[in-house]
This record gives structure tokens, C-alpha cells and sequence, in this order.
């Protein structure tokens, strides 16, 4: 992939932590970006604070809730019509919440946000990556997949939106372990088309991602964080970038990222047929099939 200079690049969670950090990086490597925010009164300032980086490359802000379909295929279809090659997708947006929400759907909000808007977003936007080609998708993911308290052994299809059971800290870990499984399917699908994904864990970093969590909860994860060292947005954010954009990793696709390396993640999370029932369940739940308009459907021959 040629550098980023006077290339678009799409960022979601381009408010704050991980999205805003990758977005102002790019921005000083003169790349055309587009960040998504949820928050229309936003638009402005973040606007102003990544062209800030530096103003060389052209800056837009797409307002939309990522919770709610119909949100992320407005966003999906503004940036389709605005720009018809996409060298990057990164999908930096993400939440935590204490407890189990519906969003605008119905769909819960993790779920919506972490699984469903990459899923979505991926698909409104493929013609203009394969437009692009060659391009990244990028999906922040994270070591918590198979890590620490209450780490997924496995994906459970009928949890995926909490509704057996929920989990605070459960359930953000389960999430991931979807987002590497997606990230493993949609390279399969997309071979030969120019199009890499990659799943990246930044490592830990210091951002306002549990600002939602009980006090308790937010002391303990902060204490975590402290041990572990966490980094800033702007160190994570390099992580990022070499996903999307360093030549070495042309031809690398559906593999998952460790801090720059590529890592084998946990056995789990490399189920190719855990990752097809995922993928499948995925388009029933939408009532549509993921398929391009020039693309192979992504059948096994
Ligand atoms: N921080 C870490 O240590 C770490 C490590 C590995 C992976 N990750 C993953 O990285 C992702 C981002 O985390 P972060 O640490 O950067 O958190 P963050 O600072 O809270 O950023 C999350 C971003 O997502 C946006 N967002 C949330 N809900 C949205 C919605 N409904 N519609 C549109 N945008 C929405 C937020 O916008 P608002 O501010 O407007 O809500 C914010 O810009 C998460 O999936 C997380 O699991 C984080």
C-alpha cells in the first residue's frame, strides 16, 4: 500500500481515544480524513482539532449514532457519494456500558456499535475500497479476547447480544472475540480483491472508554491499566496506522495484530467455522446477504 499522503481514509470514534489519535496521525501524513462521530453538535470542533494537526490534507466529519442501522447506513451512503475510493477503513469506535441497553433497533448497544457498525459500515463502503484497491479494513481488537477475568472460551451465538446472560466486564470480551472471528471471515471473502483486513490489538491505552462503568469498576480497570503500563491514544494510534497503511503487510489479510506483530490469537478466535456461522447468522439478522456489487460473493468454490 503507497503512503497515505493525498489517499481518504475513514475513521469511526473520531471524537475521542484510539479513532480521534488515528485520525489526527493520518491527518499529518497529509492523508484525505473522514471521521465519523456520533454527535452532530461535535462536527465543528472535531473538524477544527484534527485539521489542526496540521491543515494539510482535507478534513470531513460525518455525524451518526452507530447504534442504530439506519444511522450507520446514512453515514455509509454519505461517504459513499462523496468519495468513490476508500484506501482505509478503521473501526475505532467502541463502548462499554454497565449494564444490558437497547439501542434504537432494539439491538443492544454494544453489540450494535462494536459488531453490527463494522459489519454495516464494511458493506456500504466496499465498492469504493475495491475502488481503492489496494485498501485496509482495520478493526480495533484487543488482547481481552482471551485475557483476564471472565475471558470468552468460546462465541456464544445465542449471547451475543447479552440477552442469556450479562456481563459487565464479560461481555466487552466477548465482542472482541466477534470482531476477530468477522475480521477472519471477511478476509476470506475478500481474496483477490485488493481489499486486506486486519484486526489490530493497540495494547493497553489510557482513554475515556469506561467513563460509563461504576466507580468500582472504573478504580479496578484503572489500577489494570497503571500494571500494564497502558500508553497514550497518540503511541496506540501508530499501532493503527501500520495496519492501514505499511507496505510489508500487502498481501497479509484476516490476521490479527499484536502491537505491530502478527500473533496467532486464541483458538477460538481462529474457528473458521464458528467465523462462517457468525458471518451467516450476521446477514439473517439483517435480512440482506454481504455482497458488492463487482465482488465475488464469497462462496467456497
Ligand atoms: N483503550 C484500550 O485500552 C483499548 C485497547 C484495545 C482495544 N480497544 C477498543 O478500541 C475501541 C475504542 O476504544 P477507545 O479506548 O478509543 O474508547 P473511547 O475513547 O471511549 O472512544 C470510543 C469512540 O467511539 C465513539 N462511539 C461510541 N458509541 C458510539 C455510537 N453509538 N455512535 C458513534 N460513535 C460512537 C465515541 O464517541 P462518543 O465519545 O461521542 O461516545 C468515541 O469517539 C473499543 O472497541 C475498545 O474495546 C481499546
Amino acid at each position: 500500500m503507497p503512503r497515505p499522503h493525498g489517499r481518504t481514509f475513514v475513521v469511526t470514534g473520531g471524537s475521542s481515544g484510539l479513532g480521534r489519535a488515528a485520525a489526527e496521525r493520518l491527518s499529518r501524513m497529509r492523508a484525505n480524513v473522514v471521521a465519523v462521530v456520533r454527535r452532530e453538535d461535535e462536527v465543528r470542533e472535531v473538524r477544527a482539532a484534527i485539521a489542526g494537526a496540521t491543515g494539510r490534507g482535507t478534513v470531513e466529519v460525518v455525524a451518526g449514532d452507530l447504534s442504530s442501522r439506519t444511522s450507520v447506513e446514512e453515514v455509509g451512503r454519505e461517504i459513499r457519494e462523496r468519495f468513490p475510493e476508500i484506501h482505509g477503513l478503521l473501526h475505532c469506535a467502541g463502548v462499554r456500558l454497565p449494564d444490558r441497553r437497547l439501542g434504537p433497533d432494539h439491538t443492544e448497544v454494544m453489540f450494535a456499535v462494536e459488531y453490527l457498525a463494522p459489519f454495516l459500515l464494511t458493506r456500504c463502503l466496499i465498492d469504493p475500497l475495491a475502488a481503492g484497491a489496494p485498501s485496509r479494513v482495520v478493526v480495533v481488537a484487543g488482547e481481552e479476547h482471551r485475557k483476564g477475568f471472565r475471558a470468552p472460551r468460546g462465541l456464544d451465538l445465542k449471547n451475543l447480544q447479552g440477552e442469556r446472560q450479562f456481563s459487565v466486564l464479560a461481555h466487552g470480551k466477548h465482542l472482541a472475540l466477534a470482531r476477530i472471528l468477522f475480521v477472519q471471515e471477511l478476509g476470506r471473502r475478500l481474496e483477490g480483491t485488493g481489499i486486506g483486513v486486519l484486526a489490530v490489538a493497540p495494547g493497553p491505552t489510557r482513554t475515556s472508554l469506561l467513563r460509563h462503568y461504576p466507580w468500582h469498576l472504573q478504580m479496578l480497570e484503572r489500577a489494570s491499566l497503571l500494571v500494564r503500563g497502558a500508553q497514550a491514544p497518540e503511541e496506540a494510534a501508530d499501532h493503527l496506522l501500520h495496519a492501514a497503511t505499511d507496505p510489508e503487510l500487502a498481501g497479509v489479510s484476516g490476521k490479527y495484530l499484536l502491537e505491530g506483530r502478527e500473533v496467532v490469537p486464541s483458538p477460538a478466535a481462529r474457528d473458521p467455522e464458528m467465523a462462517r456461522k457468525l458471518w451467516e447468522l450476521t446477514e439473517e439478522l439483517l435480512g440482506e446477504r454481504f455482497v458488492g456489487e463487482d465482488l465475488p460473493d464469497g462462496e467456497p468454490s
